[in-house]
């Protein structure tokens, strides 16, 4: 049914069998469970699977943990078969043989690919299995260290009759292979699954999918540029504070080891320029946001937003006019986020107003410095959420300085490399930046 007759919801609908009916059997006799002490359950070292490519195995907390399932989720073309084509490509260098399951290109294409990372060396253990019938799939795969299946959405159970894709083949389909991940005593394969997303950025499957596994992650970046991060949204293997950073080059996915220099777009510093540490749902950015104003003699100048909310804008603009003292009513304002960026967050606030004062007054601000905050109409600086983990981010991207409002000074940060300094308004900022 495509249409729900009761809410009028399209696509709503999901196929439910009847479970088998419990009523009818007879009463059955039930035996407790083992009950441990936890000190006694023997503490097992995990073993793990390292790639030799730094970004995959931080993230992953050091590497693919045996027997353990990660779902890998993103757009159509980002690069998730690439990413996986290496990391085996590295794995099985190293000696473990992995599987590739094709379930959605051909043998020949993920050839191509292969030949294009590799620079035309192929390892021996690395193996190509092009079907989309599950089932057979894992009965092949059970002397690999790693299997990748090339996606979730595509292959099927047989014995389901359901298209491939469809919530009950997806939950089927992931059982199985947690079942051969978790065979009986013995660890087996780890099993990275590629996920499709939808149009609202969630992985297409029921959410109870990102549940049955232990990993969750994603790969984004902008597709018309050659950057892509690589985050963890769940591990129970490691945290989920880090982050992978690559550029998608003509031969393959390259690691960035020094993302900090990704957010200095010019190489000089310039004045008009300040980065804000924004959080997008469970991540954190460090999003440099350039400012240019220019005197003309308009009855009506330009506000110009490229990447930060226009209405947003016109009240910082009028907050540094009245507050601070900078005029701009005769000023044409150009704003924008650097690498098409969105900033949807109020906390932008301080960065877009400390970039406009920086161009008006020409004064260039410290390069490795960031600005988290919410301007007030009154120029006060307000606290948003997730203070720690836009601390942490900047720390991490190699940012020395981080200014937050002066109400997070009772937080305690992190001890880290990062120095953090606190402003109570927008005129003390611009005072202590631009005396
Ligand atoms: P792909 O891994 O197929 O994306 P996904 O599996 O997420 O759909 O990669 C898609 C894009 O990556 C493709 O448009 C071409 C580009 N690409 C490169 O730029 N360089 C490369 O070496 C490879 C293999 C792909
Ligand atoms: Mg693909």
């Amino acid at each position: 049914m495509g249409r729900c007759a009761g809410c009028g919801a399209y696509d709503s609908m999901v196929e439910a069998p009847p479970e088998p009916d419990a009523s009818t059997g007879a009463v059955r006799q039930v035996t407790p469970a083992a009950v441990l002490r936890l000190g006694d359950v023997p503490s097992t070292e995990e073993k793990r699977i390292a790639s030799g490519i730094g970004e995959i195995d931080r993230v992953l907390g050091g590497g693919v943990v045996p027997g353990s399932l990660t779902l890998l989720g993103g757009e159509p073309g980002i690069g998730k078969s690439t990413l996986l084509l290496s990391l085996c490509h590295n794995i099985a260098s190293a000696g473990h043989r992995c599987l590739y399951v094709a379930a959605e290109e051909s043998a020949a294409q993920v050839r191509m690919r292969a030949d294009r990372i590799g620079e035309g060396v192929i390892p021996g253990d690395l193996m190509i299995c092009e079907t989309s019938d599950l089932p057979a799939a894992l009965a092949a795969a059970a002397d690999s260290a790693l299997v990748i299946i090339d996606s979730i959405q595509t292959v099927r159970v047989p014995a389901i009759r359901s298209i491939s894709g469809s919530v009950l083949q997806i939950r089927e389909s992931v059982f199985r292979i947690q079942e051969a991940a978790k065979r009986g005593e013995a660890t087996g394969p780890a099993f990275i699954l590629v996920g499709h997303i939808t149009k609202g950025g969630e992985i297409a499957g029921p959410k109870v999918l990102e549940h049955m596994v232990d990993t969750v992650l994603s790969f984004e970046g902008d597709r018309r540029m050659g950057l892509r991060f690589l985050r963890a949204s769940k591990n129970r293997f490691g945290s989920t504070d880090e982050i992978g950073v690559f550029d998608m080059t003509a031969r393959g996915l390259e690691e960035i080891t020094d993302p900090g220099a990704l957010f200095r777009s010019c190489g000089v510093p310039a004045a008009g320029v300040a980065v804000a540490s924004l959080v997008e749902g469970s991540r954190a950015f460090l999003v440099e946001i350039q400012a240019l104003t220019q005197e003309v003699n308009l009855a009506m100048p330009r506000r110009v937003a490229t990447g930060v909310d226009p209405r947003r804008l016109l009240s910082l603009l009028a907050v540094l006019e009245k507050r601070v003292g900078l005029r701009l009513g005769a000023s044409d304002v150009f704003i924008s986020a650097v690498g098409g960026f969105v900033a949807r967050e109020p906390a932008s606030d301080l960065a877009v107003a400390m970039a406009v004062a920086s161009s008006v007054r020409q004064k260039v601000l410290p390069p490795d410095t960031a600005f988290v905050g919410e301007v007030a109409l009154t120029g006060e600086i307000r606290a948003p959420t997730a203070m720690e983990r836009r601390v942490l981010e900047a720390g991490r991207l190699g940012f020395r300085q981080v200014v937050l409002p002066e109400s997070a000074r009772a937080r305690k940060f992190p001890e880290g490399s990062v120095d953090i300094y606190y402003s109570k308004s927008i005129v003390d900022c611009v005072k202590s930046y631009m005396p």
